[in-house]
């Protein structure tokens, strides 16, 4: 896994600024092969072996909805899948958080094929009165067990850790979700607790760097 160049650490505001104001003609690399649907800008963020993770833009909600408007994926939430319209509300309120923290949750690109087959990044949040930092994944059916999720969320932690300084990530995984938790297992998560939202019961797998 390699990073590139951390954007955030001079200015997390005017790096996202710079993103989505940039000049596409001019910014936009094309990786070679594969299909030649999905451009990816210079922002790449992680790159792990078979992934580019990059923020996320307004240009890639029709790609989103391939997986958040897939009764399979959202079957996970217990809830109906996605329309445009609350697919917008989701990637708008991401590109806020990406504007307020410099990161959130980033677009993960198959080199294989130059596809947006992932969402996978970093949310701030809270459990109970403490801030937390949570790691989330959710990738399109089509792409499942095939240890992506876990390539994405272990570049992703190496990049908080390494890169952002942080020293503790966590998962919230509803407690019926047995994919997301052998995700967390995989890299190495921890089930610190049981934690209900409402009536909604998750378990909270927890990693912290290793000093
Ligand atoms: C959770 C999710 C991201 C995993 O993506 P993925 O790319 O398939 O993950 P990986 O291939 O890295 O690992 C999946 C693991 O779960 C296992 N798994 C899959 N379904 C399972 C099930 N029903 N019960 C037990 N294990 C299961 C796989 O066998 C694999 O483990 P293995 O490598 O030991 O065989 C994907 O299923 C998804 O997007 N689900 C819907 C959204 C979601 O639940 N997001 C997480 C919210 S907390």
């Amino acid at each position: 896994m390699s990073f590139t160049i951390n954007p955030f650490r001079m200015n997390p505001k005017d790096c996202l600024t710079n993103a989505l104001t940039a000049n596409h003609d001019q910014d936009l690399r094309q990786p070679s092969g594969g299909e030649k649907e999905i451009l990816l800008p210079e922002n790449t963020v992680i790159e792990t072996e078979r992934l580019i993770l990059r923020k996320m833009t307004i240009d890639d909600l029709d790609h989103l909805l391939l997986i958040f408007s897939d009764p399979k994926v959202m079957e996970s939430f217990n809830e109906p899948p996605f329309d445009r319209e609350k697919m917008e509300k989701w990637v708008q309120h991401n590109l806020d958080h990406q504007d307020r923290h410099g990161y959130g949750i980033f677009c993960a690109i198959l080199k294989e094929n130059n596809q947006l087959v992932g969402a996978c990044g970093l949310h701030h949040m809270k459990v109970d009165e403490t801030p937390e930092v949570e790691l989330g994944y959710d990738f399109r059916s089509a792409y499942w067990n095939r240890g992506l999720a876990t390539e994405a969320a272990k570049g992703v932690r190496d990049w908080a850790f390494d890169q952002l300084g942080l020293t503790r990530v966590i998962s919230l995984i509803r407690t019926h979700n047995k994919a997301s938790m052998r995700v967390a297992e995989k890299m190495g998560m921890v089930r610190e607790k049981e934690w209900a939202r409402g009536d909604i019961k998750y378990y909270v797998y927890s990693q912290s760097r290793e000093s």
